[in-house]
């Protein structure tokens, strides 16, 4: 393998990387999609489902790809590139540049409305808004209007580019170190205010109580779904932040701690939301509506609302840049390391096509249908994007990323790379079985199943 060409640049330290890392987990997933996915499946038995998942599957997935990121030093391409002399591996982390890109086109829309409703709350557009069919009307006209979903989602990719830009401990690093503990305490201060409401406690035994008359197939499917695309893993995200940490930081610790903050911060979030929703009576399967119509409608009901409203958004905005920053990254470092390109010019050039796929997108959430467009107009891009990109090139990925560390690369050569710094894996036997084993059958049973059913996560 030869030495990078380029310099790729690295994180300072092992916190650097824990928290890009984990910026790059928490997001839209853990604070938008987690909770009403965890409310239309029934509450608490989803959740233990969910934690059982990320323990088994999600971390040996994560360290598999950091594994593979940080012997290569490379994107996902070159990385499996310098493993292996075979032209069909390269291709999988080609697959996952192209997953980045994909869901980049997508999530930066739901992005945008994270940016409108925090312009709304700060400039009193949510005011008033105390019942369901008015709060229902505020978003439907957010996101039906074409200029602002289109210039929102760009607004979104615009602050990504300018952080990408920086690089790796002076753009993506620097930004993070600022960004995740302003979002830790908005996410307790409004935690400690959802769970002091009056009447919270039916919430969070929702959260907390299984009732195991509820679990299905689908529900089982779900939590796995949830527990891949959280942790941004199947894509080559964490092969990518993993090729930026030095050999001498302690990986297997830097790994879990990412997998921990990460469900750390989705419990939070459902500790933020279903105690407001039961405090108030609303519906915990209100569905990706949950958010951002049910939540202006509980937060006008309190004292000080728009201040907690504010700070909701906010903290909704900054989940989700850190984790479009990784998206974008995944791409540009494909092109900074295998094609020569300058980081500037790649993060231009990327963010803007993207803000072209992006496009559609935005437009296929009603603004389209307004105009009265049939035919391939009409189609809903966002849930197809999210559908393709999110779901099934995401699940595949995982299984081939298992794969390749389980019986190709090899659990000695990974697992020589996790622990390059001298700090022992725990359970390193335990995580070869899963490895090679467990993650690959349970997660093709996820595809199967979502590509059989046409049931999305
Ligand atoms: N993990 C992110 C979230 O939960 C989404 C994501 C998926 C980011 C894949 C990067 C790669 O919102």
């Amino acid at each position: 393998m030869s030495a990078p060409s380029v310099d790729r640049g690295q994180w300072s330290g092992k916190l650097g990387f824990i928290l890009a890392a984990a910026g790059s987990a928490i997001g839209l997933g853990n604070i938008w999609r987690f909770p009403y996915t965890a409310g239309e499946n029934g509450g608490g038995a989803f959740v233990l489902i969910y934690l059982g998942f990320v323990a088994l599957i999600g971390v040996p997935v994560l360290l598999a790809e950091l594994a593979i990121g940080r012997k290569t030093q490379r994107n996902p391409v070159g990385a499996f590139k310098a493993l292996t002399e075979s032209k069909f591996w390269p291709m999988v982390g080609g697959l996952g540049v192209l997953t980045g890109f994909g869901i980049l086109a997508f999530y930066s829309v739901v992005a945008g409305w994270t940016l409108g409703y925090l312009y709304m709350s700060l400039t009193g557009g949510l005011a008033g808004v105390t019942e369901a069919g008015a709060s229902a009307a505020v978003f439907t006209n957010l996101v039906t209007d074409p200029v602002w979903a289109i210039v929102l989602a760009g607004a979104f990719l615009l602050l990504t580019i300018l952080v990408v830009r920086g690089g790796i401990s002076g753009g993506i690093e620097r930004a993070t170190k600022i960004l995740m503990p302003l979002l830790f305490v908005i996410m307790l201060i409004l935690v400690i205010r959802a769970m002091t409401l009056p009447g919270a406690g039916a919430g969070i035994s929702y959260l907390f109580k299984p009732d195991f008359s509820k679990i299905t197939t689908t529900v089982v499917m779900s939590a796995l779904g949830q527990a891949l695309f959280s942790l941004s893993l199947g894509m080559g995200a964490m092969i990518t932040y993993g090729s930026y940490l030095p050999e001498k930081e302690n990986m297997p610790f830097a790994g879990v701690s990412v997998a921990f903050f990460d469900t750390l911060i989705a419990i939070m979030a459902g500790l933020i939301i279903f105690p407001a929703l039961f405090a108030t009576g609303g519906d915990p399967s209100g569905g990706p509506g949950l958010v951002f119509v049910v939540l202006p409608t509980i937060f006008n009901a309190m004292p000080a609302g728009n201040f907690f409203a504010v700070a909701f958004y906010a903290l909704l905005a900054i989940a989700a840049l850190t984790s479009t920053i990784s998206l974008l990254e995944v791409v540009v470092s494909y092109f900074v390391d295998e094609r020569g390109w300058r980081r500037d010019k790649a993060a231009w050039t990327i963010g803007g096509l993207c803000f072209l796929l992006a496009v559609p997108s935005a437009l296929s959430q009603g603004a389209v249908a307004e105009l009265g467009t049939g035919g391939l107009f009409s189609w809903d891009f966002l849930t197809l994007n999210n559908n393709i990109w999110g779901n099934y090139s995401l699940s595949l990925g995982a299984i081939l990323i298992s794969v390749f560390v389980g019986w190709k690369w090899g659990i000695p050569s990974a697992l020589a790379s996790l622990e390059a710094s001298g700090d022992r894996l725990p359970a390193a036997g335990l995580w070869g079985f899963l490895i090679r084993y467990v993650c690959p059958v349970v997660i093709l049973i996820l595809l199967i199943f979502i590509v059989a059913t046409g049931t999305y996560f």
